[in-house]
Parts: structure tokens; sequence; C-alpha cells
């Protein structure tokens, strides 16, 4: 049973270049598609989706396709909040968020407070997201708590961005790349991996299915011996 979905949405571009479309056009077709995901989410019975919309090296690429993607997700934010209300969708997110520009910050504080009792399905999104930021934002907490007894990984844990939420049993990643670019380090240690070659803007219910169905024969073992 997966109980908490991670996904690198990968691929807009791409996706974009075969219909001979520009890659502000597959950002847009892969926004769209989030909707989509989360519907097919909640569908199958899983309680939290994370999604990886922008990593911390993202904000290397040109301006201007940093400020499609930004807009997107105040468009997102502000767009989506009558149906997460309606399907009791709660949005959170993790991540370097004070990065964003400040429209898209309001817009997302806004459906986060609104959404905040929704209990259905928590929609977790990656913003200026690092794996590795995350890791040295959670040991600056402890310095600045001038603490000085040992850290346990519990405890650690606990200076995560997300620290109530489980962590993922599967992780997708669209568009065929065979790597985790930062995403997720820690919670990510015993998830199991699927990829598929479609692009995010082409992402349905049947994906993930299939998706689903590998897992589902699976054997997890967390380093033991025939843990289920
Ligand atoms: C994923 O699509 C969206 C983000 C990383 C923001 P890409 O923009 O990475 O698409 P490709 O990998 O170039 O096809
Ligand atoms: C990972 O995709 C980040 C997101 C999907 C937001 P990238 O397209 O940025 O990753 P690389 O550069 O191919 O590793
Ligand atoms: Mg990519």
């Amino acid at each position: 049973m997966v109980e908490h979905l991670a996904i690198i949405m990968d691929g807009n571009g791409r996706w974009a270049e075969a219909r001979g479309l520009s890659r502000s056009d597959g950002h847009r077709a892969g926004a769209r598609q989030i909707g989509v995901a989360a519907r097919a989410a909640m569908k199958a019975g899983i309680k939290y989706l994370t999604l990886y919309a922008f990593s911390t090296e993202n904000w290397k690429r040109p301006q201007d396709e940093v400020g499609v993607l930004m807009g997107l997700i105040q468009e997102f934010a502000s767009s989506e909040l009558p149906a997460m209300m309606r399907d009791g969708v709660r949005l959170r997110t993790i991540g370097r968020t004070g990065d964003l520009p400040l429209a898209a910050r309001t817009a997302l504080r806004y459906a986060i407070e609104k959404t905040a009792a929704n209990d259905k399905l928590t929609i977790n999104i990656a913003l200026s997201y690092g794996g590795r930021a995350e890791i040295v934002d959670a040991v600056n907490k402890i310095i600045a708590e001038k603490r000085t007894d040992p850290v346990s990984e519990q405890d650690f844990i606990s200076y995560l961005y997300a620290p109530d939420i489980p962590d993922p049993d599967l992780l997708i990643r669209t568009s065929g790349e065979l790597r985790l670019s930062n995403f997720l380090l820690w919670e990510l240690s015993y998830s199991e991996i699927y990829v598929t070659d479609t692009y995010w803007p082409d992402f349905n219910e049947e994906t993930l299915q299939k998706a689903l169905d590998s897992y589902s024969g699976r054997k997890r073992r967390f380093g033991g011996l025939n843990k289920k």
C-alpha cells in the first residue's frame, strides 16, 4: 500500500520540443497535469503526494524560464484552491520557499492556510528544494538552538522540512532519467523507485496504475529479512 508517493515531475521541455512548442508551453501543460495526478492518487488511496516542482539548481535556468515557472506556481496556488477545498486536499510546501517571488509566496501562503484542516490528501510541493539544502538547513537549526547533546536520527528528523510526513513508499521519476537530482536525499533511503519514459505532461491515471502495480509486486526489506 502506497501511503506516500513522491514524484520527480520531469520532461516538460522534451514534451514541448517533441511537439514543436516552447519550453513554456511544456511547463504550462505540466502544471495542468498536477490536478490529474492528484485526483488519480486520491482514487488510489494515497495520503501524501510530494511533487518536485523546482529545485535549488533550477535557479540556474534562463531568467525568463524561471519567471514562467514562478508564475505557474502562483497560478496553481490560486486557481486550484476551489478544487482543493472541494476534494479535501491540504496544500503544503517544502524547500527554501523564502527565495520565491512575493506574489507566489503570498498565493501559496493563502492556499496553505485555507486548506490546513483538509485531510483526504496532502499535496506537498517541493519548491526551491534541494535534499542537501534540507540537511544543511536542519544542521543550522540545531546550531541556532545551541544544542550540545548528541543528536540521534530520530532527533535529526524533527529538524527536517516535514517531520510529520512519513518517508515516501514509492518514488516515480518521469521522462526516463535514472538519477535523484537532489530530491529528498534523507527521506528516500528505503523508498522503492519506478522510472517511466512518459514525459510529465502525459502522466495520467494509467501511468500511475502501472507504477503502483510494479510497487505491489515488490518486497520491501529495509535491510532485514522478508519484511513486507
Ligand atoms: C521539469 O521539466 C520541470 C522542472 C524541472 C522545473 P524540465 O524543464 O526539466 O524538462 P526537460 O528535462 O528539459 O525535458
Ligand atoms: C529535477 O529535474 C527537478 C524537477 C523536476 C523540479 P531537472 O530536469 O532539474 O533535473 P536534471 O537537471 O535533469 O538532473
Ligand atoms: Mg528535466
